[in-house]
Parts: structure tokens; sequence; C-alpha cells
């Protein structure tokens, strides 16, 4: 056997080093490389001639079975998990400190365990005083959960392979359990790996269904190695702004199911409560036009989430450098927005201080909201509300040009259902020709009854031709 070699294992990315150095060549991260056990190194080929079993290959049409699934209990959540837990099958969910990812998993174990089905809550960070403390604000002291307060992965497959398999399996969280078949300290990359190994391996073994809660870091990626989203059959990923009530639950990957579902919640005293109309969250109370205010249907997966973007453009006596402040959306976007409307529209900012805010504490990426991000610019500089019952979606090119979006007609139908009337959309949607022009600026192209559920839809081929509509300039 050959002589075992000495290995760095960057913190942060999971990256190897054959010695230490300050930064790691992979991510660039200073000061990040711990050494680890060594890894014993075997003779790189195998000898054939030596007892390997002969597999036996099938095809792709060989009957099976779907995989059984367990609702959680909390419809949100299943939703999610694209229809409730697997037999089997190893999740995990990463988020902020205090997002509440301990909440989430605990109502789940309580809604499970109260339908007679057998979980276990292994808790490596809290006391079991302290959850069951929690259980208690939450309203679930009652509930049939069997809870421990343990680290050793050994002591935790001890337990759990005594008596009955648990149906469900709860690590909050994986990072601070250690296997002592690894020197290393708990949270290091080959023992986060090696404990979440052992524990897969055995929910795989038994058919348990495995939940392990991950830490993040900094940058919103989950702690440890990457390749612990390998191992694990589901990530999820729990987030939400923590001055703010809503969560979003979201699949990131998902082998037995789509990623493009989400599960929306809100974070109240007696725990998460699970929203089914998200629109209600982000949409301030709207009694009075303000100038300024705006609403997008934005989309999260395949749900329509409405939110309002709110615009304010103070103008400076002085010849001091305006700021430009944004909550919710990418700063660069907006200087191109604002960028746009000066060359392409006439509209000149050079004097105000702009301020965009995205209501509610959403966050927007989708370019679809451009439109809605300039009419509340054009509104709040010409100090003309918008119609109050108006939503507006559409990419702006650089060119001034208002490009198509994708899912416009579930952005219509979800603006419809909540009670708006009309949408400022790209020309080309208008006029009910993919890419096509026409519309014009009055939009009269409106389908009643269409895919745009009942809205009166007005185009606009470019941003300049919205300007001259709301200025009154011919
Ligand atoms: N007494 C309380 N009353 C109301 N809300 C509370 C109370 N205690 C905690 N919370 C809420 O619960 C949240 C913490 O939730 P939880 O412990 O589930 O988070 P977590 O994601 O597990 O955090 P960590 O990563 O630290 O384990 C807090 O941020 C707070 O909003
Ligand atoms: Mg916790």
């Amino acid at each position: 056997m050959a002589k075992a070699k000495r290995k760095f294992v960057c913190q942060q990315c999971g990256a190897t080093a054959p010695r230490w150095q300050g930064q790691c060549e992979d991510c660039g991260g200073w000061n990040t490389l711990v050494e680890e056990a060594p890894e014993t190194v075997f003779a790189t080929r195998h000898d054939l001639q030596g007892g390997g079993r002969v597999l036996a290959l099938a095809g792709l049409d060989e009957a099976t079975t779907l995989p059984e699934r367990q609702t959680t209990g909390i419809a949100e959540f299943d939703r999610a998990l694209g229809g409730g837990l697997v037999a089997g099958s190893a999740t995990l969910i990463g988020g902020d400190p205090g997002i509440g990812k301990s909440t989430l998993l605990l109502q789940a174990a309580a809604a499970m365990a109260r339908r007679k089905l057998s979980v276990a809550y292994i808790s490596g960070e809290e006391a079991s005083d302290q959850v069951r403390l929690r259980a208690r604000r939450l309203g679930l002291g009652d509930a049939p959960v069997k809870l421990a307060s343990a680290t050793s992965v050994r002591d935790i497959l001890t337990t759990l392979g005594k008596g009955a398999t648990p149906d469900l399996v709860i690590i909050d969280s994986i990072q601070t359990m250690h296997s002592d078949l690894i020197e290393s300290a708990p949270g290091t990359v080959s023992q986060v790996r090696a404990s979440a190994q052992e524990l897969i391996r055995f929910a795989k073994e038994r058919g348990t269904a495995l939940v392990l809660v991950g830490h993040v870091t900094k940058d919103g990626s989950i702690a440890g190695p990457r390749v612990l989203e390998h191992m694990v059959d589901t990530v999820l990923s729990f987030e939400g702004e923590r001055s703010h009530q809503y969560r979003i639950l979201r699949a990131v990957k998902n082998r037995f199911g789509g990623t493009d579902e989400i599960g929306v919640f809100a974070m109240v005293e007696e725990g998460l409560e699970e929203v089914a109309n998200p629109s209600s969250l982000f949409l301030t109370a709207r009694d009075e036009n303000v100038a300024g205010a705006t609403v997008f249907p934005a989309l999260e997966g395949t749900r329509p989430v409405l939110v309002e973007i709110q615009a304010l453009a103070v103008r400076l006596a002085s010849g001091a450098t305006p700021r430009r402040a944004v909550v919710g959306w990418d700063s660069g976007r907006l200087a191109m927005i604002l960028a746009v409307l000066e060359a392409r529209c006439g509209l000149s900012f050079a004097t105000c201080e702009v301020y965009l805010n995205v209501a509610g504490g959403y966050r927007i990426a989708d370019p679809a909201a451009d439109l809605a991000v300039a009419a509340a610019l054009v509104s709040a500089l010409a100090e003309r509300p918008v119609p109050r019952d108006a939503v507006f979606f559409g990419e702006v090119a650089l060119s001034g040009e208002i490009r198509p979006v994708a899912h416009a007609p579930l952005r219509l139908r979800e603006a419809a259902k909540l009670g708006f009337g009309e949408a400022g959309v790209p020309a080309s949607l208008a006029s009910g020709k993919g890419g096509g022009k026409g519309g014009g600026a009055k939009g009269e192209g409106a389908k009643e009854g269409g895919d745009n559920g009942g809205l009166r839809l007005h185009g606009y081929r470019t941003l300049a031709e919205y300007v001259d509509q709301v200025l009154g300039r011919g």
C-alpha cells in the first residue's frame, strides 16, 4: 500500500491541496485550508482476477413502482418537495441562521407524528429542552415526536437501528454531526461528508425519509462540501428577509420531481403559516392613487406573485451628485432603465435622487420587471399616478424597445384573478402576434376572454411610446 499523503482541504469550497497555502487556488478564499485526515491511497487499478461480482444489467422498460410519498402535513412544504417526502430519500434544507428551518421541520415532524407515523428529531444544536419549549410555543407540545439531542453519528444510528425504523428522521444540523471514523473536527468538510454518507446509507437501506438541515455560508451556498448537494436526492433552500414576514421554500435540486414549485410561508408567533395566495403578502394596501407605484406580476417558478414597485424621484436644488438607491432589484439594471429613459424618451433624472423599492422585502431578478420599473419611475418623475388597477411587464432593451417575456398568460391571469383591469405589455402580446409589430399605444388589441383573463391590454412597442402616452406628448 502506498504511503498516505497529507491533505489540506478548503473549508469554503472543498478543494484539496497537497500542502498548506494561504489562498485556495480554486475559490480564492484566504486562510481557508485546513489539514484533514489523510486518505489512504490504494493501487490505482483493480485486480480483476479476485472476487468481483457480475451485475445483471437490465433494460429501462422493466416494471417499476413509483416511489412512495408521505405528505408532510404542510401543503406548501409538499409542494416544494414535489408532492411529499419520498421514503428512503435524503433531503437537505439550507437557509440563513434564524430563518426558520428548525421551526418548519418541527411543525412537519409534529404533523406527521400526529398521523401515527414514527418520527425522530435529532438536534445537534439545541438541547432537548429548547426544542420542547419551541414545540410548546408552536402548540405542538403533545405531538408524539421522538426527540434526542446528540451529535455522534454512531450513537444516532445505534438508537435508530433499534426497534421499528422511523418513517422520518430529521437531523438538525449536519454541520454539528461527527463520525468517529474520521479524525477531523465536526463541521469540517470531511466530517460533514462522512456523517452525511453514513446517515444517507442508513436511510436508503431502511427506507426512512431523511431530512438534513444545512448551514449556509455568507454568499448563500450550503456550507461544507458542494459534494453534500450531490449526495442527497433533494436540496431545498429556505429564503426570505429576516426583517420581513414571508419565507420561500424553493427546490434547488430534486431527483423525484421538478424544481419550479415553491412553498410560501409567513413567520408568525405560532410558527410558520402557509400562504396559499402569495400576492396578498406583497401588495400593500392600495386605496389611494400615489405617484410612483406600479404592480408587477412576478413569477416564482410557475407561480405568479404580484408585487408592488415603488419609485421616488427627489429634485436636488444644488449641484450635488444625486443618489440612486435600490432595494429588491439590481442597481445596474436601474441605471440601465434610467439611461434608456434619458436617451430614448427624453426624460432626465440627472438632477434627481432616485429611490426604488420592491414592497414586502421581495427580490426581483426577472427582466420582465423592466417596464413596471420604468412606469414607476416615469410616474414618480411626472408626479402622475398610474391607474390603480394596472399591472406592467415587459423587458426593456437598450434601444428602448419593449420585448416579450415568458409566461405572459400566467401573469395576466393572476392579475385578473386579483381584480386588476388593465395591463401594460409588449406590443406583440396585445396584438396577439408573437413578436410582431402593431398593437399601438392605445392598445385596442385587447382580446376579451382569451388567455389574458379578460384584462384590457395596452401594447407598447417602445418605452418612448409609453412615455408619450403618459405625458400626453404627440
Ligand atoms: N418567542 C418567539 N416568538 C416569536 N417568534 C420567535 C420566537 N422565538 C423565535 N422566533 C422566530 O423563529 C425564528 C427562529 O427560527 P428557527 O430557530 O427555526 O430558525 P433556524 O433556521 O433553525 O435557525 P438556526 O440556523 O439558528 O438553527 C426567529 O428568527 C424568530 O423569527
Ligand atoms: Mg435551527
